[in-house]
């Protein structure tokens, strides 16, 4: 099991280490907690050693530690992450001081090295701090910027640990980034469109863009640069991802156009409206002028587009069915030139639009499909991603 080493220092955020903990478990990732001595103040490492199963260290010389602990856990962990740190322990590792069990271990770790400063707003825009900061992602430190927003000191500004998730996104970026993936432009979709009929009325679908916005995580945790364009959704786009929010159909295709010839992979699991109205009112129709029939045309088919053009794109399509799941998503896959057809039987109840979890099929041109059992689409991501994955490595061997 892959494991990572939780630096925590002395701020009043560090309750929200807990919640960290709770996250990377989650990815199946081990945790082994570090306090400095201040940080015990706030909290007893008891708690820590409750939550991960592994003794909290705090001392450096301690009779219950291994021998050289600090050169031992070296080998055992991928990622040390320190969250909240203070202006204090920043300070200690820009100019290598090491006089504690956290600060030594850091200029003994081999592994990325992640930082969640936390701080009054005023520490953390001193020049001194802005210094050490910009030291240490000289030498390759990651930070994860805090967020701005009221302090426990009761002042507004930058200086807040930013949220756990977003702190275990960026983690895990650092541990699973890898190629083909690292060098890579991923365009994803997401969500519905919105088809106006006047300002106040639609056509649309139960899209939610979960299913999107997993697809977009996943692949900046892996390493790509990620474009997200997506239709209505109450969803806040994952740490990192250039997000492109749009409307209608016709904007989607405008964005997507826009950033096509830039794109190695392009997924499209929006939910694209197939039908619009011929005639839009700028102003709010009145019940009694909009009479009892109104002219439907059809959307542009984005994907079929992208498939005329396609040069090195790797397309993936998602096709929501039904019934005949595997023959109609053959039929769109071979229309749409897709590389890869992830076929959604949206017919089921808690999957497809709007749920958590999720239940598909992949289809290939060469006749071959895999079913994947029903499981949240953060994990259904990942086996999509397993699969681009062997896409891309079979491209470059063949290139
Ligand atoms: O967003 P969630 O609530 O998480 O739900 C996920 C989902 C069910 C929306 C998703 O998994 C999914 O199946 N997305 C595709 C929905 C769809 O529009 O399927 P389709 O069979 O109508 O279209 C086939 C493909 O063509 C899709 O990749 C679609 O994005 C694309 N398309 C469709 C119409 C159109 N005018 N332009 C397109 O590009």
């Amino acid at each position: 099991m892959r494991k990572v080493a939780l630096g925590v220092s002395s701020s009043i955020s560090i309750y929200k280490a807990c919640e960290v903990i709770r996250l990377f478990q989650s990815e199946g990732l081990g945790v082994r907690v570090i306090m400095t001595e201040k940080a015990t103040r706030f909290i007893q490492p008891y708690l820590f050693t409750s939550l991960t199963g592994e003794r909290t260290i705090v001392e450096l010389f301690d009779d219950q530690q291994r021998p050289i602990e600090h050169i031992s856990l070296v080998d055992e962990i991928s990622l040390l992450l320190i969250a909240p740190a203070t202006a204090n322990i920043i300070g200690k590792l820009a100019s290598g001081v090491a006089d504690d069990f956290l600060s030594t271990f850091y200029l003994a770790a081999k592994c990325p090295v992640l930082v969640a400063p936390a701080m009054n707003e005023a520490m953390f825009l001193h020049p001194q701090t802005q210094e050490n900061i910009r030291k240490l992602k000289a030498l390759g430190v990651e930070f994860v910027e805090p967020d701005t927003g009221y302090l426990a000191c009761g002042k507004k500004g930058p200086g807040r640990l930013a949220s756990p998730e977003t702190i275990v996104h960026h983690g895990l970026r650092l541990i699973k980034s890898r190629e083909p993936f690292r060098d890579k432009v991923f365009l994803v979709t997401a969500g519905p469109t919105r088809e106006f009929l006047d300002p106040v009325r639609f056509v649309s679908n139960p899209s939610s863009g979960k299913m999107g916005y997993e697809l977009a995580r996943e692949a900046w945790q892996l390493g790509a640069e990620v474009i997200l364009v997506s239709g209505p959704t109450g969803l806040e786009a994952p740490a990192g991802v250039y997000l492109e929010k749009v409307n209608t159909a016709e904007e989607m295709r405008e964005a997507v156009r826009k950033h096509y010839s830039r794109a190695d992979v392009v997924l499209m699991a929006a939910a694209v409206a197939d039908f619009r109205f011929k005639k839009t009112l700028s102003d709010k129709a009145r019940k009694t002028e909009i009479g009892q029939t109104l002219e439907i045309e059809p959307t542009p088919d984005i994907l079929e587009e992208l498939g005329r053009q396609k040069q090195r794109q790797l397309l993936v399509g998602f096709a929501a069915e039904t019934g005949r799941l595997g023959e109609r998503a053959a039929e769109k896959m071979k229309k749409k030139k897709v590389d890869l057809m992830v076929g959604n039987d949206v017919s089921g109840p808690g999957v497809g639009f709007a749920s958590d979890e999720n239940e598909v099929t992949l289809f290939w041109p060469d006749g071959r499909s895999r079913k994947i059992p029903r499981m949240s689409k953060r994990k259904i991501s990942q086996e999509i991603m397993a699969e681009i994955e062997v896409l891309l490595n079979e491209r470059k061997g063949k290139s």
